[in-house]
């Protein structure tokens, strides 16, 4: 069962020297209940991809759906806590990192409050240390603001989760840990669209990789056959070349 369904999708921005094209006639389904990986060149519209999908941003043309119904059909608040974006630089509000992952909980009374043993396994799905719970947010280290900020999330039940670069702060335990943790998420029938820059972990806990160059969608397969591929194309020699980096920093 599809998730998301996307029909040629354009979206555009004025630039100095006329528009900019961000999105190219995107048409793409991500099925519901698998991890999916974006991945590609930094600039070719990973990130803009994802913000169309709980409607951060409208496409210029074509058409976007969840659950079968046009995103111009949800109620935006409704869309909002069933599809949850995490951004790449974590949102945080006044208080203590506590305050911070019940914030949502105020706009939706309808969600049974949090007891401790919610809170726990909100931190160990996030893999965020609870001993940092009544600590001021603001105080605490990126990757910690990005963690507390997945848990902020899941802490509304979202049906997808829509993650911008959610390892990139994070040593190489964590993030593993933390995809460990994501699988376990679809494993509940959440389904995750992610973008990363790390084909490793990408390699290791994605379902489907989308390459995406230059707001175009270049190629869309399962994880296993995207790492099977021979190095005589531009997606190929993209891979090698990320192993390559890999290996130059230690
Ligand atoms: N709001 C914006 N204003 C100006 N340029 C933008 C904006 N959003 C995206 N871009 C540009 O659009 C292109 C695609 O960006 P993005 O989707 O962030 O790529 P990626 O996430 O793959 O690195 C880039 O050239 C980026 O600089
Ligand atoms: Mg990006």
């Amino acid at each position: 069962m599809n998730a998301f369904e996307l029909q040629h999708i354009c979206r555009a921005i004025p630039g100095d020297e006329g528009p900019q094209s961000l999105l190219n006639d995107v048409t793409v389904c991500f099925e519901k209940g698998l991890l999916h990986a974006l991945v590609g060149p930094s600039g070719g519209g990973k990130t803009s991809l994802l913000r169309l999908l709980n409607r951060l941003d409208a496409p210029d043309a074509g058409t976007v759906s969840y659950a079968g119904r046009d995103l111009g059909c949800w109620e935006p608040r409704r869309l909002r806590r069933t599809v949850a974006f995490v951004p790449q630089q974590p949102h945080i509000f006044p208080g203590t990192a506590r305050d911070n992952l019940l914030f949502g909980l105020r706009f939706h009374p309808d969600i049974v409050p949090t007891d401790q043993q919610r809170l726990s396994e909100l931190c160990a799905l996030s893999q965020f240390p609870p001993d940092l719970l009544s600590k001021p947010a603001e105080k605490l280290s990126i990757g910690q603001q990005q963690r507390l900020v997945l848990a902020r999330a899941l802490c509304l039940e979202p049906e997808v989760l829509l993650l911008d670069e959610p390892g990139s702060a994070l040593d190489r335990p964590t993030a593993e840990a933390l995809g460990r943790s994501l699988r376990h998420l679809c494993r509940r029938s959440v389904t995750i669209i992610l973008v990363s820059h790390d084909l490793e972990w990408v390699r290791n806990h994605a379902d489907q990789v989308l390459f995406m160059e230059a707001g175009e969608l270049k190629l869309q397969c399962p994880a296993a056959a995207f790492f099977n591929r021979g190095v005589e194309d531009r997606i190929g020699r993209f891979i090698a070349g990320q192993k390559e980096a890999l290996h130059h920093d230690g």
